[in-house]
């Protein structure tokens, strides 16, 4: 099959994300001006560039009641945030922080996680998290939407300091087998990896 237009596939559902997929999932904490602590996931989510390293997420659509989401006007805000990733084990505690609460709200006691200090960024990180990502916000790109009720955003963030749980770390890798990062796939379905290959390149 195919198509042009995006709205007239004439399947079920919109393939799109079911297409790009694996996404890797960005558990974004951030604090607002007063403090109050965040955590939301985000699976428009990349990294992007390893000198330094550079993330890009995606805070879409505005909330139910018209407002930027939490994660985006924190980071304008304050101009830094982490990137939590999500191993196996967190993958329920990930979903419920996704339900759209006031912004008063900490989702870290809404989930039963532990925010953590980080090192460069006011932001907590996740403790349970496998791996944390403090990022310094580096810009904010509006892209073109074709719904009124759409908006959309690219968020650029340079990695400013890396934490490792040890348990995933052998013989100086990292051990996905031990890490088993989740992911997004389309409709409500997700994957983890679970399995891994080698292939070298040709030069
Ligand atoms: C697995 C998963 C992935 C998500 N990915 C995105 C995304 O890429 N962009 C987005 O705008 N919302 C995404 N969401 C929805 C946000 O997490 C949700 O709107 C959240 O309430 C935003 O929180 P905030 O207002 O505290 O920033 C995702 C939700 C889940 C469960």
């Amino acid at each position: 099959m195919f198509f042009d237009d995006h709205r007239e596939h004439g399947l079920r559902h919109s393939p799109f994300k079911a297409l790009v997929a694996p996404r890797p999932i960005a558990w974004v904490s951030s604090v607002d001006a007063e403090g109050v602590a965040n955590l939301a996931p985000f699976s428009y989510f990349n990294a992007c560039a390893d000198r330094p390293p550079t993330i890009v997420f995606a805070p879409n659509n505005p909330r139910p009641n018209g407002e930027n989401k939490d994660t985006l006007r924190n980071i304008e805000q304050t101009n830094e945030f982490v990137v939590n990733l999500v191993g196996y084990e967190l993958r329920e505690a990930m979903n419920l922080t996704s339900a759209h609460v006031g912004a008063a709200v900490d989702e870290f006691e809404l989930a039963g996680l532990t925010p953590t200090p980080s090192v460069h960024v006011k932001a907590p990180r996740v403790a349970e998290a496998p791996v944390s990502l403090e990022c310094r916000f580096l810009t904010r790109l509006r892209l073109p939407s074709d719904h009124p009720e759409v908006e959309n955003n690219l968020v650029i963030g340079t990695v400013v300091g890396t934490h490792i749980a040890d348990h995933i770390i052998r013989d100086g890798m990292i051990d996905m087998a031990a890490y088993r990062p989740v992911a997004r796939l389309g409709y409500m379905d997700y994957t983890s990896v679970e399995s891994v290959f080698e292939m070298l390149r040709p030069d």
